[in-house]
């Protein structure tokens, strides 16, 4: 099988005239900002990110992502997978209607397989490689879904997940859990995988700095609140809150990198390996 290639497939949506807003110069200052601390959101994309970043090299094979949105990290695991099936929900993009139309032309980018993470359509011992990202809060039988993403590994395959710990409610009402390091152990461990890896992603400091920025943003920056739980910034508020945010999330960074505490985090990622042997590895509950 080939290499896989950066990012999904050139998408149709061009053709069936979804008109673009912006130049392509205007769209490539604003993704800039986004990614900067101007962004409220810059500290947690900046540590998930990286989390994901330390993911990648775990992916090896045919690597199935599920609730795979928009393919965000696509070209992080690009260098080390042969292929990249990315499956989602289609009730949760059916969801946004009126955006319906748009939202599955988008997908036809980035979505190979719309199914649920709590059957997959998919054999037993299909994958080398499952990633979750940011899924398992969503989903109102997390286990379920767990269960599903280690039957369809292959023996000696990896599980890669991150799932938010202090995150503002999102995505609302499909918003149900945060996870403790200690949960999602045990949840991947009682299906039978072995757990290689758990971190936090940022600590007490940057989960402070990010919680911050969009409190700024929330409280004093938004011209509307939606009803998914995510906010409009205004135009002219943005002009002093943003670089409030800037100045709050680089500060904050910075402490988060000469302090350790950690009872705080902005969520967790686990790297766990389905035994070779069958039932090898199964965990032993002591509750
Ligand atoms: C917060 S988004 C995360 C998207 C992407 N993985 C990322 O990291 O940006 C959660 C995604 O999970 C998907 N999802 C929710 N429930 C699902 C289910 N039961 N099966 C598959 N995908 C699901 C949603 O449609 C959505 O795309």
């Amino acid at each position: 099988m080939g290499r896989m290639s950066t990012g999904a497939p050139k998408s149709p949506v061009g053709r069936v005239g979804v008109v673009h807003g912006r130049t392509p110069l205007l769209a490539r200052l604003n993704a800039w900002r986004k990614r900067s601390p101007l962004s409220p959101y810059w500290l947690d994309w900046k540590f998930l990110r990286g989390a994901i970043e330390k993911l990648a090299p775990s992916a090896r094979g045919v690597m199935l992502d599920v609730g795979c949105s928009e393919r965000p990290y696509g070209e992080l695991f690009a260098p080390y997978v042969t292929r990249y099936v990315g499956l989602d929900y289609p009730p949760a993009l059916l969801d946004k209607q009126p955006e319906l139309w748009k939202i599955l032309d988008r997908a036809k980018r980035s979505v190979d397989v719309f199914g649920d993470g709590r059957r997959l359509p998919f054999a037993d011992a299909s994958f080398e490689t499952v990633l979750s990202t940011e899924v398992l809060e969503h989903v109102l039988s997390p286990r379920a879904v767990v269960e599903e993403m280690a039957r369809v590994l292959k023996p000696g395959g990896r599980l890669l997940v991150t799932v938010p710990f202090m995150q503002p409610l999102h995505e609302i009402p499909s918003d149900f859990y945060r996870y403790t390091p200690f949960a999602l152990r045990r949840m991947v461990e009682e299906t039978g995988l072995v757990v290689e890896v758990i971190e936090p992603r940022g600590n007490f400091a940057a989960s402070l700095g990010a919680l911050g920025s969009q409190y700024l943003l929330r409280s004093f920056g938004a011209s509307e609140r939606q009803s998914d739980g995510s906010v409009i910034p205004s135009r002219w508020k943005s002009l002093i809150v943003f670089p409030a945010a800037a100045f709050l999330q680089t500060a904050f960074y910075l402490l988060s990198k000469v302090t350790t505490d950690d009872a705080v985090a902005l969520g967790y990622s686990i790297v766990a390996r389905k035994p070779e042997a069958p039932g090898g590895g199964r965990a032993t509950l002591s509750a």
